[in-house]
């Protein structure tokens, strides 16, 4: 089989990685990909949302799949644009249609259909432009600290959590403004939940799914969740809270509501869905969804995957995914993210990464590299996430930080405490 990946992070090189493995995979491109997707595949240079570019591509390589890894081609509607062509509507795309992808792409959607569904989740309203006056009086009802989210999608900067009523309704104003543009142009406000999250992953065909090994990922780019928010400084898998009795209520009370919420209201899903939930109390609550793998969960999610990926995702696109398994590898993986210097604020790119192929117990993906004069440079804030098993999780951070320290770049920066709060 031929098979096309779209995206070009940490994420992308973790399913590439995987996919390549797949004795089913005869050739696996990358679009655009980065300088470790070009090991295990061929890069191909068109972006993951020029869409004509691709399906040309598709139809002139022979390609038998497209497998999506970011969120962005998922919202402007790759899956539906392959089908509606007819080049290319016999090409299964392994994601969601538009309508789909709208889980993700507008919070509002999602707390209406999770309200609908009756699927756990905080209390909310959504206000606009014409309602501020009232939601700064919902902000009354509520107790501090303050939630509020941009409707739409804001690259992770659009939820704020704020510790005073006078705060919350100075940041409502400002993001029904035009804060965020036009993805703050409705804002949902909820209550605040108190708990440990953890991200779970499943593969659905529409109507089956497969739940595959879950993550808890760490965002804060300080040790002790401290400071900036960044895109993930790294992830763990298992998450120790996540026992059987407590995903079988995720199962139960969100898994199948959702899936089934999905196919009653007549919305086209085959791909994966990301449940960030949150423990409170021991009951387990949706915070968001996600229209693809999360990253750096991905980075030790795969590992953890034992099954071939290619199978389930055949199983997705001939809606038999019931027929399939999927096993979990027993021991526990950790990734630690290496970051550029000054990352999540400015940063220099385009330094030269040295040590990787001194690295023999870890495996390595990049995030932001990229190919420079024969050189792996640095090209983004996340550069490269390195992720090892161990018996249990404090033998896989170390693994990890070992291969962490091997690998060397100007002003490079990683936490040491992925996995450490659990
Ligand atoms: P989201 O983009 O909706 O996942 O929100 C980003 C982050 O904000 C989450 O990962 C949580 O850490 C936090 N968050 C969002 N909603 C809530 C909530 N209702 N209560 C507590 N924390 C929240
Ligand atoms: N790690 C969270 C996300 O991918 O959105």
């Amino acid at each position: 089989m031929n098979i096309l990946l779209l995206g070009s992070g940490g994420r992308e090189h973790a399913l590439a990685w995987k996919i390549a493995q797949s004795e089913k995979c005869e050739k696996l491109f990358i679009a655009p990909g980065n300088a470790g997707t070009a090991s295990v595949g061929e890069n191909v240079d068109i972006k993951a949302d020029d869409f004509e570019s691709l399906k040309k591509f598709a139809v002139d390589n022979n390609i038998d799949m497209i497998v999506v890894g970011p969120e962005d081609p998922l919202v402007k509607g790759v899956y539906d644009d392959f089908r509606d062509d007819e080049r290319t509507k016999h090409i299964p795309v392994i994601g969601p249609s538009k309508a789909g992808a709208v889980l993700e792409g507008s919070k509002d959607f999602a707390k209406r259909f999770m309200k609908r569904h009756n699927i756990p989740t905080a209390k909310y309203e959504t206000f606009d432009g014409t309602t501020l006056e009232e939601g700064l009086k919902f902000l009354e009802t509520l107790k501090a600290p303050y939630v509020l989210k941009a409707d739409g999608l804001c690259a992770g900067k659009g939820v704020l959590i704020l510790p005073t009523l006078e705060e919350a309704k100075k940041e409502l104003r400002e993001m029904l403004g035009g804060m965020f543009g036009n993805a703050s142009a409705r804002v949902v406000i909820e209550e605040f939940l108190s708990g440990i999250e953890c991200s779970v992953f499943v593969l659905t065909d529409g109507k089956n799914y497969q739940i595959l090994p879950e993550a808890k990922d760490y965002k804060r780019i300080g040790e002790h969740d401290t400071g900036l928010n960044t895109g993930g400084m790294g992830s763990v898998s298992p998450v120790p809270f996540a026992d059987e009795a407590w995903m079988k209520k995720v199962d139960e009370r969100i898994i199948r509501p959702t899936v089934d919420g999905l196919a009653n209201d007549g919305i086209d899903y085959k791909g994966f869905i990301f449940f960030g939930l949150i423990n409170v109390d021991g009951e387990p609550m949706v915070i968001e969804y996600n229209c693809r793998m999360g990253d750096p969960e991905t980075e030790s999610v795969m590992l953890r995957l034992k099954s071939d990926i290619v199978d389930l995702f055949e199983g997705v696109a001939t809606a038999s995914l019931d027929k399939c398994t999927v096993e979990f590898d027993e021991r526990a993986v950790v990734c630690v993210m290496l970051v550029s210097g000054g990352y999540p604020e400015a940063y220099k790119k385009g330094y030269v990464i040295n040590g990787i192929e001194n690295v023999a117990d870890s495996v390595v993906f990049h995030s932001g590299t990229a190919l420079k004069d024969g050189n792996v440079v640095t090209n983004g804030g996340r550069v490269i996430a390195v992720s090892s098993y161990g018996k249990d999780k404090e033998e896989a951070l170390n693994k990890s930080f070992d291969a962490a320290q091997k690998i060397e770049f100007t002003d490079k920066y990683f936490r040491r405490d992925i996995g450490q709060d659990l």
